[in-house]
């Protein structure tokens, strides 16, 4: 498919401070586009300037929530060069979640192509302060205008680039997570696995909630039991329990997170056992009590690698210390290889 580049009009200020960078609240001068209905297939993909959309009001997106994004990032390096991590992981991972919302897939070499082609054209939106990166959003929305409910025979697929600093304003600091032992996020046979918006929708109003009472995040629980931890809203979660690194499986209802694979193979490589099992509400409490339970931390794209410092569930709540060894110990590993600071031996860095 040709990849048309359309001229840019009007040329935003680049990044003021890149001190005050937050998580998505500003977008790049361009952004990718490609249309698809069910005679053509995908066509007319294009570079275009970054701008709304006219969408029809019955466009099945609104009604019934057929979307799915993903989350990646571009890191600037040392040398000044771009990188992408992992982004092939991400587009075969859209594509798992197109089959879920009976949405039709893309072609993750050709996406792949597009997007480096939209980033070498947005280069000077890629920050270089330690800690910040350009966080890379592919979308796919239902738009045939139709009531009835059925998957949707057009769809709109476009990337948008946000320059980015940390996900939780502390940084670093430990996130507090609320246990939501009342409201689950999905269910076994559900869509939890897919990065549908839908499973976000369904996360607010305990977010809310544990926000209201001064949470950053709300952790899951498995919606049969109401007992096994699931994930975290923005990322999953990994626990140091009697010295072995815990996390959640990947049963259909969690996020098949690609930070989540790359921090389980560096903690492999540390020589830690690793157990992906359910562990309960109960064990996570008792354990940081008993101190069997040493260190938490979120992974997510957007997240990195975030320490736990504090649990609440009703009316109990325990505390961690701070970031713990091995947390900082990944999260640095991560990071450098990310930036370019650290031989990255696995092939997770594509330069662009
Ligand atoms: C990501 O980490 O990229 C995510 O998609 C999480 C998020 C909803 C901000």
């Amino acid at each position: 498919m040709d990849l048309q580049v359309l001229p840019l009009v009007e040329k935003k200020a680049p990044i003021a401070d890149e001190s005050k960078l937050v998580f998505g609240k500003q977008f790049t001068d361009r952004m990718f586009v490609m249309e698809y209905d069910a005679d053509r297939g995908w066509h007319s993909a294009r570079i275009a300037p970054y701008g709304p959309f006219i969408l029809d009001p019955a466009a099945l997106v609104f009604h019934y929530a057929q979307e799915i994004f993903e989350g990646l990032k571009a890191f600037r390096r040392q040398d000044g060069s771009i990188a992408l991590f992992r982004p092939r992981d991400n587009f075969e991972r859209f594509n798992r979640s197109a089959r879920r919302m009976c949405m039709p897939e893309v072609n993750v070499d050709f996406m792949l192509r597009a997007l480096k082609e939209l980033i070498r054209l947005e280069a000077d939106w890629v920050p270089r302060s330690e800690g910040t990166s350009l966080y890379i959003r592919p979308t796919m929305i239902a738009t045939e205008p139709v009531l009835g409910v059925k998957p949707s025979e057009r769809y709109l697929c476009y990337i948008i680039l946000s320059p980015v600093g940390a996900y939780y304003k502390g940084g670093l600091n430990p996130v507090k997570i609320w246990i939501s032992d009342e409201y689950a996020r999905v269910s076994p046979g559900g869509t939890g696995e897919a990065k549908t918006g839908g499973n976000y929708a369904a996360s607010l109003y305990a977010s809310t909630q544990a926000a209201s009472r001064g949470y950053d995040q709300v952790l899951w629980l498995d919606a049969v039991h109401r007992k096994y931890v699931e994930e975290v809203g923005s990322m999953n979660i990994c626990f140091l329990y009697d010295g072995k690194v815990v996390t959640s499986p990947l049963k259909g209802t969690i996020l098949d997170g690609i930070t989540r694979r790359s921090i389980l193979t560096l903690v492999s490589e540390e020589g830690i056992e690793i157990e992906e099992r359910a562990l309960s509400v109960d064990e996570i409490l008792d354990g940081v009590e008993s101190g069997r339970l040493s260190e938490a931390f979120g992974t997510g794209t957007a997240a990195v690698v975030s320490p736990v410092g504090q649990f609440t569930c009703g009316s109990r709540t325990v505390k961690l210390a701070g970031a713990g060894e091995l947390t900082l110990k990944l999260y640095n590993r991560l990071t450098g290889i990310q930036y370019g600071k650290l031989p990255d031996p696995h092939g997770w860095v594509e330069t662009i």
